[in-house]
C-alpha cells in the first residue's frame, strides 16, 4: 500500500508537472495582440457596422459606404491606404495608432464582411 501510494503521488506530481507546462505552452502561444475582429469592433464598427454595410447611425451621418460596394472598386491595397492615412472629413488616419500588420488584418477582415 505503502509503494502505491508512493508511486500514485510521483503520477499524481508528473500529471501537475505535464499540465503546467500545457499552459504555460498555450499562454506562450496566444496572440500578443488584438485579433482583426477586435479591432474592427473596437474602432470600426461604430462607423462601418458589424456588417460592414454603414447602416449605424454614425455611418449615416458619416456617408460611410457598404462594404460589398467598395470591395468591388477598391483593392486590398487601396484599403490599407485609407485606413493608414484616412480619407475626406470623417474617415479618420489610424497609421499611428495600429501597426502596419494590424491595419492589413482589419482591412482583410473588413473585406470578407462583403462575402
Ligand atoms: C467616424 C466614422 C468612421 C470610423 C470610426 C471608421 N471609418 Fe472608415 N470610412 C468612414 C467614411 C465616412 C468613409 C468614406 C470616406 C470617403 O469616401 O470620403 C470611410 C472609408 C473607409 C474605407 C474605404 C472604402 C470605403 O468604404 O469607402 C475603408 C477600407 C475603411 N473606411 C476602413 C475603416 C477601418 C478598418 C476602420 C477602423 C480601423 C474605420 N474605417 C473607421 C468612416 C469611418
Amino acid at each position: 500500500m505503502k509503494t502505491v501510494g508512493k508511486v500514485s503521488s510521483v503520477a499524481c506530481a508528473f500529471l501537475t508537472a505535464a499540465a503546467s507546462l500545457v499552459f504555460v505552452a498555450k499562454a506562450a502561444s496566444a496572440p500578443p495582440q488584438k485579433s482583426a475582429e477586435d479591432i474592427y469592433s473596437h474602432n470600426c464598427a461604430i462607423c462601418h457596422g458589424k456588417d460592414g454595410a454603414g447602416k449605424t447611425t454614425q455611418g449615416k451621418r458619416t456617408k460611410a459606404k457598404d462594404v460589398r460596394d467598395t470591395v468591388k472598386v477598391m483593392s486590398e491595397d487601396e484599403m490599407i491606404k485609407v485606413v493608414q492615412k484616412g480619407k475626406g472629413a470623417s474617415m479618420d488616419a489610424y497609421g499611428d495608432e495600429l501597426k502596419p500588420d494590424q491595419i492589413k488584418a482589419v482591412v482583410e477582415y473588413y473585406r470578407g464582411l462583403a462575402k
